[in-house]
């Protein structure tokens, strides 16, 4: 029988799995699911699901594949969120003994206290004891972060057999997929629910991952505070017709569409355009690189009829919908539509170590 292999994405406003099954054809998707977290008509919190409610989406995105959590083996998890961050830093030569404490000092510069210890899993770059300085790639979480999701995955039966963080499984169903041109700078863009992330990777260059806290939620307040509707009909309005309704319907002429017509404040889009440029003028001062080629849309809100369009022009780069499943077998009737929101989950299916 085949191998096979999960991929486990736990978001902030819903889980998705990807089953793997590989054999000498190949590697295929051969089964995936998406649950929402909340229900309906219930309201999102910024500060996290109700934990239960977490444990029973993912319970049923098993159930729904006809899997029993505690029988597959092969689950690889994601965890994100503003608790996990992944960043490059530049540290004189450690000897090994040092690198724990010293890193551990590092982390907590990026990451938000929450009153309990960072923990920390980190992967030298370049450099060692007799070069000027190393490179590390730093992952870091808080234990309390760490713990609940441990606790949750317990509760649900599953065994992780491997854990990482969010950004570097995106990038992983990339460089695990695709052909990477070691000058390039990839740039994804992961529109969830509570926040974006960006990441910029460039296989000699910068590695850098930034929470942006503008998303899909934000994207139905601003539904509901123009049009008076309550959390639940906003949201539905948003899937049924996206963001760009209004100007859609006065037949914007050539203008970026948005909510701007009618809203006073800033909207989530403009935000969220003013929070990458940014993080691109930030990256180009620290690396010379300005060459960006494109930026890949993933997340369930990438699924917006029109973001990508909008993005770009705003931010004058090229924006696709992020789909590296060229390579992949899949199943007749796959809904290819949802992979930019399921790359997090197939990032961490398709890792092998
Ligand atoms: N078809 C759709 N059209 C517009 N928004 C969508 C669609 N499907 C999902 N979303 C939005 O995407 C967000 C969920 O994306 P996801 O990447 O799963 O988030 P997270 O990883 O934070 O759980 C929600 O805000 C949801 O409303
Ligand atoms: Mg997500």
């Amino acid at each position: 029988m085949a191998k096979r292999t999960y991929g486990l994405d736990v978001g902030s406003h819903s889980v998705k799995l990807v089953e793997l099954s590989g054999d000498k054809t190949g590697v295929k998707i051969s089964n995936c699911a998406v649950k929402e977290i909340y229900s309906a008509d219930q309201e999102f919190n910024l500060e996290g699901p109700p934990p239960r409610q977490v444990a029973s989406a993912v319970k049923e995105v098993f159930r729904e594949m006809k899997i029993h959590p505690w029988r597959a083996r092969n689950v690889n998890a994601s965890i994100g969120g503003p608790y996990v961050s992944v960043q490059q830093v530049r540290t004189i030569p450690l000897a090994p003994e040092e690198m724990e404490s010293s890193l551990a000092f590092e982390a907590r510069k990026h990451l938000p206290l929450d009153e309990s210890e960072a923990i920390l899993d980190f992967q030298i770059l370049s450099g060692d004891m007799e070069s000027s300085h190393m490179e590390i790639l730093l992952t870091a979480t808080t234990q309390k972060t760490f713990s609940s999701f441990v606790n949750m995955m317990k509760e649900v039966g599953i065994k992780p057999r491997i854990i990482d963080a969010e950004s570097l499984a995106l990038v992983n169903s990339y460089l695990l997929t695709q052909k990477v041109e070691p000058e390039e700078i990839y740039l994804f863009l992961e529109i969830g629910a509570r926040s974006s992330k960006l990441t910029f990777y460039g296989s000699t260059d910068l590695f850098f991952s930034r929470d942006i806290p503008f998303g899909g939620h934000h994207f139905t307040e601003d539904i509901r505070s123009l049009r008076n509707l309550e959390y639940g009909e906003a949201d539905r309005f948003k899937k049924e017709n996206g963001i760009f309704f209004e100007a859609a319907a006065a037949g914007a002429n050539g203008q970026p569409p948005g909510l701007s017509i009618k809203v006073a404040r800033k909207t989530a889009q403009q935000s969220l355009v003013e929070e990458i440029r940014r993080s691109l003028r930030y990256y180009t001062k620290e690396t010379g690189r300005r060459d960006f080629q494109r930026i890949f849309l993933a997340g369930g809100s990438a699924l917006i009829a029109g973001l990508d369009t909008y993005l770009g022009q705003e931010l004058e780069i090229t924006v696709e919908l992020y789909d590296p499943t060229d390579q992949l077998q899949l199943p007749v009737g796959f809904p290819r539509q949802l992979v930019p929101q399921l790359a997090v989950a197939l990032g961490m299916a398709l890792r092998q170590d």
